[in-house]
């Protein structure tokens, strides 16, 4: 298995290359009716997923966490249901996926608050967090 921080950056680069092939699709068709949902794809897909991977690359000792495993098929799952979820509910079919996709996004962003605040940021992120000596 590969280290949680390449996994989140190389899934935030495949979806980043997704969103943008679906945006030259749609600057070349001049059909813009799904753009917010390639913008989502591009900025939970691409840019949550960097900024997360960018996290733990600097905090070691939390990617080396089950919790850190946790998060990145979270967030995977988020990114895979709200984009589609959005363009869907967009063409009128179904706002199911969308809102499961609302859901698991901010379960994503939740385990990331939980993760910060318990393992702080960068080696000295919790000596920095703990209270200092009198
Ligand atoms: C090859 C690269 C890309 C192309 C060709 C492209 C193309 C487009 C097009 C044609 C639109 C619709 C604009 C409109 O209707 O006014 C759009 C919207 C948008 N794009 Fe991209 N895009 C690209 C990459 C990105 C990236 C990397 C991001 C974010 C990191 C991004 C975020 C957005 C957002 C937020 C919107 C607005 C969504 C909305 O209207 O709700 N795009 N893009």
């Amino acid at each position: 298995m590969r280290p949680v921080v390449t996994l989140f950056v190389a899934t935030g680069a495949f979806f980043a290359l997704c969103g943008m092939v679906w945006g030259i699709q749609m600057a070349a068709t001049g059909d813009h009716t799904l753009s917010p949902a390639h913008g989502h794809l591009n900025l939970v897909g691409f840019v949550l997923m960097s900024i997360f991977g960018a996290y733990y690359a600097l905090t070691p000792r939390a990617a080396a966490t089950g919790l850190a495993r946790l998060h990145y098929g979270l967030s995977v799952l988020a990114v895979l249901s709200l984009a589609p979820g959005i363009a869907l509910a967009i063409l009128g079919r179904t706002e199911v996926l969308a809102l499961l996709g609302s859901f698991l996004t901010l379960a994503s962003m939740a385990l990331f608050l939980f993760v910060v605040l318990r393992h702080g940021v960068g080696e000295e992120g919790r000596a920095a967090m703990a209270p200092s000596p009198a």
